[in-house]
């Protein structure tokens, strides 16, 4: 039986690559998007890949999608927590919204999703979550106290539902890429982000398909042994 992945940010970034490898790897894929109609209607056509626009932080509308989902298609077995924004500023500078909009899409979005999918989960006793963190929540970042929070929360997160899941044959791991040549990163600026290149001991941005590959192996039956783990993928900019 083909495998059912949901990919939330899966049209852009680090989530188009994954929604991609995903596609090669012979899972059917339902990338979902937010906001840019334009990039998942082209993403969509480019890569014969179902796109379906919700919005990860709002409740009840991830519940209509994923009963869509699961009403289509029978099963989610895969789920990747993707989608993911910046609102930077210091803290000193922060206004409250941007607080509240990077807690409500990067971390609330995680509850929405994995707590939509995982009874299903549990009773076919078979699952993969993976949670896209960020070097930013293992090392934190100037500027970046709101997604910093939310990017350490997954850790936790994950590595809880990985206790509680993992007699139920679904494991829980996250990936904590560094500084990917997506649009996110691309909108630093160019001063700061030359900067920040310069401490990267890889002396580069990574590439969303290295990201990708791991998502590719952990979905895989053969990690069926890998659970509630972090891994790195940043050019060795923060060794943990
Ligand atoms: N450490 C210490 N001090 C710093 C600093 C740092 N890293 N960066 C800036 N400062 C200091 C500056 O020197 C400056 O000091 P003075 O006032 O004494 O001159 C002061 O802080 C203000 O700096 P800015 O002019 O940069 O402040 P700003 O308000 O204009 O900009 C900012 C703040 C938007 C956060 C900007 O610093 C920035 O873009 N930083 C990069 C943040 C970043 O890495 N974001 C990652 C986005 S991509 C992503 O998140 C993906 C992922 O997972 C990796």
């Amino acid at each position: 039986m083909t495998k059912i992945a949901i990919v939330t940010g899966g049209t852009r970034g680090i989530g188009a690559s994954i929604s991609k490898k995903l596609k090669s790897s012979n899972f059917k894929v339902i990338a979902n998007y937010t906001s840019n109609d334009d990039a998942a209607k082209s993403f969509s056509k480019e890569n014969n890949i179902e796109v379906i626009k919700w919005d990860v932080s709002s409740y009840e509308e991830c519940q209509k999608s994923v009963n869509k989902i699961y009403e289509d298609n029978k099963n989610v077995d895969i789920l990747i927590n993707n989608a993911g924004i910046t609102r930077d500023a210091p803290l000193h500078k922060m206004s409250r919204d941007n607080w509240q909009k990077v807690i409500d899409v990067n971390l609330n979005s995680i509850f929405n999703m994995t707590s939509l999918v995982i009874n299903k989960m549990r009773e076919n006793s078979f699952g993969r979550i993976i949670h896209i963190s960020s070097v930013n929540g293992q090392k934190g970042q100037f500027g970046q106290t709101n997604y910093a929070a939310t990017k350490s929360a997954l850790i936790g997160f994950s590595k809880s539902l990985a206790l509680e899941s993992a007699s139920k044959g679904i494991t829980s791991n996250v990936i904590c890429p560094g500084y990917i040549n997506t649009e996110m990163v691309a909108a630093i600026r160019e001063d700061i982000l030359k900067s920040i290149i310069e401490t990267i001991p890889n002396k580069r941005l990574g590439e969303a398909d290295e990201v990708a590959q791991m998502v590719g192996y952990l979905v895989s039956d053969k990690a069926s042994y890998v659970n509630g783990s972090t891994f790195s993928i940043n050019g060795g900019l923060w060794m943990d």
